[in-house]
């Protein structure tokens, strides 16, 4: 009687951490790594300026070794693109085939780092005006 006990206490133990773990997913931002969660801050991981969404683990994993995130977040690609950056990668930079990772990889990227559609230029900012000179 007492294994019975014991057994279903085990159980009900066991579950109550699963209960824990599945936080909401616009809380967990679907990263299940407690340390990579543990340095988001408003959606953003930040030591790397990564935003933070499914597919931050395995960009984390992969792509960050041998450069900075830096490249990563100044760059603006479509799902092709990000593909042909990584293919070229592949080819010329030694990168090691991500297998099924590539998937996740660049859909997380060809969300969050998609080329940002605007018919119109960027303001150009704090400008100095000075008056024009006629040339003698
Ligand atoms: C094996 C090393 C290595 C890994 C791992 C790696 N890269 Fe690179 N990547 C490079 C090198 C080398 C360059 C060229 C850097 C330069 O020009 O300064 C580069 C350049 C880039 C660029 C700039 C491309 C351009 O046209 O300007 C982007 C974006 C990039 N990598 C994204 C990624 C992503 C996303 C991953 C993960 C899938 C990744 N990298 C993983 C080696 C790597």
């Amino acid at each position: 009687m007492k294994k019975v006990t014991l057994v279903i206490g085990v159980c009900i133990l066991i579950w109550s951490c699963e209960q824990n773990q599945s936080l909401p997913q616009e809380m967990n931002y679907g990263i299940q790594n407690e340390v990579i969660l543990s340095k988001v801050t408003d959606g953003i991981h930040t030591p790397t300026g990564l935003i933070a969404d499914q597919g931050l683990e395995s960009v984390l994993r992969h792509c960050v070794s041998c450069h900075s995130s830096k490249l990563i977040t100044q760059n603006r690609a479509t799902e092709e693109g990000w593909t042909s950056m990584i293919h070229w990668m592949y080819e010329t930079q030694n990168l090691p085939q991500l297998g099924d990772q590539e998937p996740i990889i660049v859909s997380y990227l060809s969300k969050h780092y998609a080329p940002v559609a605007s018919g119109r230029r960027k303001d150009l900012g704090n400008l100095e005006w000075y008056p024009l000179q006629e040339e003698n």
